[in-house]
């Protein structure tokens, strides 16, 4: 099922970061999708911060691959594969252990590039250039429960 939410602002898009954090049970995966600039990190800055009780560690891992943050138990792991040039590589970081793993999160920007390892229960995001402050994000999830949380944040 898609569920398409409407952000008319920064605030907006990490609101929704922050309302799965407080919503999702790890481990998890979260596939991020959507051109340059289309607020994919503004989402998991939400996320993180909620979890870190509002202080604010993300930065946008584009010259880093991977990007990791230690929150109490939780890990998040922070990807940005715009740079990738092989599946290989991502095999080779040995994340897929790590996303399966207990009180993992794990956000994947540019996800399209490693279409075909993602696991069967990601949550799928498609965000979408409207205008300046205008974003729209399409999420894809069989869980019931995210479609509920979902509809409170409408
Ligand atoms: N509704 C909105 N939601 C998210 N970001 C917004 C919104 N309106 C304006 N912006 C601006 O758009 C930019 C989004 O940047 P962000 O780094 O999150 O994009 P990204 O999708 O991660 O891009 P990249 O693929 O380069 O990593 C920020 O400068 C932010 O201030
Ligand atoms: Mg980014």
């Amino acid at each position: 099922m898609i569920q398409s939410v409407i952000s008319d602002s920064v605030d907006k898009t990490r609101e929704l970061g922050a309302l799965f954090a407080r919503n999702v049970d790890a481990p998890r995966v979260f596939a991020l999708r959507g051109d340059l600039g289309c607020g994919k990190t503004e989402f998991v800055r939400g996320f993180v911060s909620k979890l870190n009780e509002s202080e604010d560690i993300v930065s946008s891992p584009t010259f880093m691959l991977w990007n990791l943050y230690e929150i109490n138990e939780i890990t998040v792991n922070h990807l940005d594969l715009y740079r990738l040039s092989s599946i290989d590589d991502v095999l080779e970081l040995g994340i897929i252990d790590v996303w399966e793993t207990e009180d993992n999160y794990t956000f994947i920007e540019w996800a399209e590039k490693i279409e075909e390892i993602l696991p069967k229960d990601v949550v799928n995001f498609f965000f979408k250039h409207i205008d300046e402050n205008t974003r729209e994000i399409q999420i894809e999830t069989d869980s019931d429960v995210l479609i509920q949380t979902l509809k409170k944040f409408l």
